[in-house]
Formats: structure tokens, C-alpha cells, sequence
């Protein structure tokens, strides 16, 4: 059976404790079912106690961690994917991802990445993805498992960082994108451009860049610590752009990356 990424999900970066349970549970009571966590946030016991505390059935909850980059040897990621199932109660989680490219390379592709495939025909997550990968990166992944066994990539995508060589790469070879930091981290939010065109669709400006993201087929993952916050996002899918909408906002592209850690970050295209 197929379980394709819920195209809205629910962000948890930097949440930490009370905020990440409020956040995850209130997200579940508004209908989210796709929650987005990773080994180095430190919060997935937290993200595990909130869907514990849910009414949400399993099967209807989709669940992602990513491996951190000091887990990535070939006999050290199945434990730590592990200890993340331990802590988000959870027998398996629906996707992992390599967080991102071994920092300089230092483990290769094709060793993480059949660990990770591993992972998965032992059951420990039901698919499997990357993160943060280059168009070099994504063919040495393919090479290592073959295209059909990567479900996702998931980068940085909003209208100022549009990421179209990563995109165009992924969608050759059939490998769905799911965009972070949506809304470029609230930036969106000060934007003339899209506050004109959220004016004449009457939504907020977060809801646009979000339909326009949905529009080019991404899945999302915005976060928010706030309720209103957390169901008008959920509100975008129901946003429709005119061609004219997609092309301003497209036209607002100019290569401004927000997560750019040093000494982690890979030489991008
Ligand atoms: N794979 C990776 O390496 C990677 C890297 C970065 C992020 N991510 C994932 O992507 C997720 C999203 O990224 P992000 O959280 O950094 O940034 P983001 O979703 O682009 O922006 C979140 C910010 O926007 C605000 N916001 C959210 N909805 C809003 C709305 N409707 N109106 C006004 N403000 C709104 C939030 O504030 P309030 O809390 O006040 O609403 C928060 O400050 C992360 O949580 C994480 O799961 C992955």
C-alpha cells in the first residue's frame, strides 16, 4: 500500500517542551496528520508524548524524523533510528530522512543510504528520503538504491530561494520535493508583493506562499506556535493562484538561503 506525504505538514524546528506538545497537539486537533521532526531538534520525545495524548489513530498519521549527520556510519544508524522510535513511541515512523549530506563527505553516500534502505526492510519506518541533497548528492543516492526507493527530498524552498536546479533534478527523476521553511521564516509575512495578491484572494499572505508551493505539487511543512496561525496554513489548500500570481511571485527569486550551517552545509547548486 502506498502512503503518499500528506501535501501540508506540521514544522517543529527549534520547539522545544511545552510550546512543541501545545504545537503538535493543537495541530492534531485541526486535522494536521503529517508532523515533521528530526534526531538533532531534541524534541521527538516530546512530538511522541503529543500524538500519545491524541485521539489520531496511527494509520492515519504520517511521521517523519531525519538522521543527524553523527549517524550516518553504517553501524551506527539503525541504533540511533532506534532510540528515535523509543522516544516518539512509535514501532515505526512513516519517513526518514538523511538530515543532510555527510559533511564533507566524510561517510559515503552509498554507505548511509543502504543503511537507511536497511532500515527500512527491517520496519523500522515505511519509507525512506533525503535532505538537503545536491544534484551530485541525489545521483550518488540513486546510484546507492535506486530513484523509486527515494520518496522525498526535502529542502529549502519560498519565493526568495526557489531552489530550481534541485527541483528540476528530483522531478526527472520522479523524486517528490517537499519544501521547508515555507514562509522563508516570516519573511513572506512582509512582502508586498504577496500581501497584494493575499488582498484580492482574501487569505493572509502565509496562505499564499503556501498555495503557491502547493500549486508546483511541494508538500509543506510550516510551523507555528500558534493556534490561528496553525489552522489558517492548514487553510491554504483551498487557495487557488492565477498564472499571473504564480509568475509574480516566482519573479521574487534571488538566491536567499536561511539554512546555511557551516561545516554541515554542502557546496550548493
Ligand atoms: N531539513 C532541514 O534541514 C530543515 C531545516 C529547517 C526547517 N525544517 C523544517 O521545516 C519546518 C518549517 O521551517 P521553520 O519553522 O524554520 O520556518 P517557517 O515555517 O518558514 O516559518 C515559521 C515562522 O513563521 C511564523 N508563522 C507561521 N505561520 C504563520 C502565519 N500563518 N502567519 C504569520 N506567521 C506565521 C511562525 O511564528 P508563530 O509561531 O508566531 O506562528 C514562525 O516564526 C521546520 O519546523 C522543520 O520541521 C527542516
Amino acid at each position: 500500500m502506498s502512503h503518499p506525504i500528506p501535501a501540508i505538514g506540521l514544522g517543529t524546528f527549534r520547539l522545544q517542551g511545552p510550546v512543541v506538545i501545545d504545537s503538535v497537539r493543537t495541530g492534531l486537533e485541526l486535522g494536521y496528520r503529517h508532523v515533521d521532526t528530526a534526531q538533532i531538534y531534541g524534541n521527538e520525545a516530546d512530538v511522541g508524548l503529543a500524538i500519545a495524548q491524541s485521539n489520531v489513530a496511527r494509520d492515519e498519521l504520517f511521521v517523519t524524523t531525519k538522521i543527524w549527520t553523527e549517524h550516518l556510519a553504517g553501524d551506527k544508524l539503525i541504533p540511533s533510528l532506534k532510540d528515535s522510535l523509543q522516544k516518539l513511541r512509535l514501532e515505526q515512523v512513516d519517513l526518514t530522512l538523511i538530515h543532510w549530506p555527510s559533511p564533507q563527505d566524510a561517510v559515503p553516500v552509498a554507505e548511509y543510504m543502504q543503511a537507511l534502505l536497511a532500515a527500512k526492510r527491517a520496519g523500522l519506518t515505511r519509507q525512506i528520503g533525503i535532505s538537503n541533497f545536491t544534484a551530485r548528492h541525489m545521483r550518488e543516492a540513486i546510484d546507492a538504491v535506486g530513484a523509486s526507493e527515494i520518496e522525498t527530498n526535502q529542502v529549502e524552498v519560498h519565493p526568495y530561494l526557489q531552489n530550481r536546479t534541485v527541483a528540476a533534478f528530483a522531478r526527472e527523476h520522479g523524486i517528490h520535493v517537499t519544501a521547508y521553511m515555507p514562509l522563508a521564516y516570516g519573511k513572506v509575512m512582509a512582502d508586498p508583493v504577496i500581501a497584494a495578491i493575499a488582498d484580492r484572494h482574501r487569505a493572509t499572505p502565509a496562505q499564499v506562499a503556501l498555495a503557491w508551493l502547493l500549486q508546483q505539487g511541494y508538500a509543506v511543512i510550516p510551523s507555528s506556535t500558534k493556534r490561528a496561525n496553525l489552522e489558517a496554513n492548514l487553510g491554504a489548500a483551498r487557495i487557488v493562484l492565477t498564472g499571473d500570481d504564480m509568475a509574480a511571485i516566482a519573479a521574487l527569486e534571488a538566491n536567499e538561503r536561511i539554512a546555511n550551517p557551516e561545516g554541515i552545509a554542502p557546496q550548493w547548486d
